[in-house]
């Protein structure tokens, strides 16, 4: 942006398949096309594109090299991160040219930008099993980098990008993935001795919007980019549905930091005082 407002595009979840395939009936490829698409001529000033993991469904080398080609169509600079569904290796491997790894390999990295700090943590379990946890995980070496992140900046305005929500959000399904009871603690105690610190935290994972504040620190999530979670709190079943694809808009200056969710791929028209508008597309 020409001004002093940092404006930041995050898309999550994308679960990139093997050429031609599709999850629910959606193609990942033709979705992160037309998120890129949209981007290039709607969002040409953001400062940044945030991907919060879960960039390949099975963590397969082929999902990665078509995520490549597309993301490389994209007109603006990106920071990708990984999620549960990721396999840390692979994508070492296979997107080492937009790969930021820390002094312990992980994806970790950090960016400062106009007077904010952009934090990207890696939230994945860090063992062979990689594929096969689906909840998040902080060790110690993270944590330790974090913090040197955090005390490093000046000034307070740090925000945390993860995969991962580390909290509960009151919906069993979610909560179910998110990090055990321990790991939540440990994280909450690191948060609650930060927060003054800590501007806001951004993930991915759950597949739905929301906001909230858990230990002084306040959160937001969105949709996946190909497919959405069901809006049932009580359920332990994860149930996947299509929802309106979308992405978000992160505007934050001095102020104020403000969240804006973009249903994207809406066709609804525009009112304009049109006597014969027909309403909603979808309802009726
Ligand atoms: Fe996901
Ligand atoms: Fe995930």
């Amino acid at each position: 942006m020409n001004d002093n407002n940092l404006k930041i595009i995050q898309v999550s979840d994308l679960h990139f398949l093997k050429d031609g395939e599709t999850m629910y009936g959606a193609n990942p490829v033709n979705r992160f096309r037309a998120f890129i698409n949209d981007v290039n001529k709607n969002q040409r000033n953001a400062d940044l594109v945030v991907i919060t993991g879960d960039i390949a469904h099975n963590g397969i080398k082929e999902s990665y090299q078509l995520f490549k080609e597309e993301l490389e169509r994209l007109d603006l600079p990106s920071v990708i991160m990984i999620g549960n569904h990721d396999n840390r290796e692979v994508v070492k491997a296979e997107l080492s040219s937009v790969t930021k790894i820390d002094d312990d390999g992980f994806i970790q990295s950090s960016i400062e930008i106009k007077n904010h700090k952009l934090i990207f943590c890696d939230t994945v379990w860090d063992n062979e099993n990689i594929n096969n946890i689906h909840e998040g995980y902080y060790c110690l070496k993270r944590f330790n980098w974090l913090e040197k992140e955090i005390l490093s900046f000046k000034s307070n305005s740090n925000i945390i990008f993860m995969h991962h929500n580390p909290m509960n959000v009151f919906m069993k399904s979610m909560d179910n993935y998110s990090f055990n009871d321990k790991d939540q603690e440990i994280i909450a105690k690191f948060l609650d001795k930060y927060s003054s610190k800590i501007k806001y935290l951004f993930f991915g994972h759950g597949h739905r919007p929301l906001s909230g504040k858990w230990k002084n620190v306040p959160y937001a999530s969105l949709r996946g980019l190909l497919h959405a979670r069901e809006l049932d709190f009580d359920s332990d079943v994860e149930n996947f549905k299509m929802e309106e694809p979308s992405y978000g808009i992160i505007f934050v200056n001095e102020n104020n930091l403000t969240f804006h969710i973009h249903d994207f791929m809406n066709k609804g028209k525009i009112y304009e005082g049109d006597e014969n508008y027909l309403g909603f597309p979808n309802i009726d």
